[in-house]
């Protein structure tokens, strides 16, 4: 006869259990559409000019390393399957001027940080940022025109004087031996111009990861901190970078931006901040074929370090799903400050 269900209806709708691929841990894993491994992770370092390491207050857990503790957690990170690094550096203040020439002193800290790593670990891949801010006296990440009058005047930052400096910073990451290359400055038309810079330098096997759709964000605080980099009071410019990162209003822009680093040779798009903007980063999986990569940016990691300190949330469950939804969302790579302690967990 007719198979009724408990409440005299038909079958049909209890056919479908959903519930059975998830029954044990074993079925949910065969049937996991994604998975994060170490060797998604990018894993960056702030290091500076002394020989000991300070905390940095709104980052509990990173530290601006000497160069010899840099070269220590570039170890660890290789054993734990950790494949890329990224290097931050904080300048001294001496140093910075609006041109930001310390940039691509060949023997300034990044050079030396760069060739140390790579003499001991030739097989990890050393990524660098390309933008002025670390040396900027005015702390952006383009250089500031001489006639700029502040917030409520008229302000500048020199696209394309910048561009020429990005350029010889780039080809001094290049020469002490950078993998990748990550311009994070949002001038207009510095990805093609890096690569014409690298490669008429001979630096053809160099990546180009560009920060495609990098956001005028709040949640880059506490980076600022770390290298005392905020845009500064004395600055000619604006104490905010809207005039060149993008609105967080906007996502079309987003795909604006991706098609020109396509067309300008680019080898990785990267989304910036991560967890407010999964959206960008589906939205350029779903019309680009590059790699993509998504920056779990400091203020980010600042808030589930505050909510684990105060026993708020489980900080290894919430990173790792967190780490895991940035798969789904598209992104092949994950920069995180959690990378070394995201690699424990997955080895335990
Ligand atoms: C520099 C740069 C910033 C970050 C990465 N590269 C700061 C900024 O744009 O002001 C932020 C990263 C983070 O918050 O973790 N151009």
């Amino acid at each position: 006869g007719l198979l009724l269900n408990e409440n005299g209806g038909p079958w049909v709708a209890q056919r479908a259990r959903t519930r059975r691929n998830r029954k044990s841990q074993g079925m949910r894993d065969m049937c996991a559409e994604n998975i994060v491994t170490p060797a998604n992770f990018i894993y960056p370092l702030f290091i500076h000019t002394k020989d000991y390491n300070e905390a940095i207050g709104s980052m509990p857990g990173c530290e601006r390393h000497s160069v010899d503790s840099a070269l220590k957690e570039v170890a660890e990170a290789y054993k734990l399957g950790i494949r890329s690094v990224i290097i931050f550096p904080k300048i001294p203040d001496e140093l910075k001027t609006n041109a930001a020439d310390e940039c691509y002193n060949p023997n300034g800290l990044v050079p030396q940080v760069i060739m140390r790593i790579k003499d001991k670990f030739p097989e990890v891949a050393v990524w660098t940022d390309v933008a002025l801010d670390p040396y900027s006296d005015q702390g952006h990440d383009g250089m500031v025109s001489d006639d700029s009058r502040g917030d409520g005047g008229f302000a500048r930052i020199l696209n394309d004087e910048t561009i020429e400096q990005l350029c010889r910073q780039a080809l001094c990451q290049a020469r002490a031996g950078a993998d990748v290359v990550a311009p994070s400055d949002m001038m207009d038309g510095r990805v093609g111009a890096l690569r014409d810079a690298l490669d008429a330098h001979g630096h053809t096997e160099v990546s180009i990861v560009s920060y495609t759709a990098k956001y005028a964000s709040a949640y880059y605080g506490p980076f600022r901190d770390a290298l005392d980099s905020a845009p500064r009071e004395s600055s000619r410019a604006p104490r905010n970078k809207k005039t060149y990162q993008m609105n967080p209003a906007n996502s079309k822009e987003a795909l604006i931006e991706a098609h020109l680093d396509v067309a300008e040779g680019a080898d990785m798009l990267m989304v910036k901040p991560g967890m407010p903007y999964l959206d960008i980063v589906r939205l350029l999986r779903d019309n680009t074929s590059l790699p993509i990569s998504v920056y779990h940016v400091s203020g980010e990691y600042a808030m589930m370090k505050a909510a684990a300190e105060r026993g708020w949330i489980d900080e290894k469950e919430v990173v790792l799903e967190a780490m895991l939804c940035f798969k789904r969302a598209g992104a092949n790579a994950i920069l995180t400050y959690y990378a070394k302690q995201a690699a424990q967990w997955l080895n335990e």
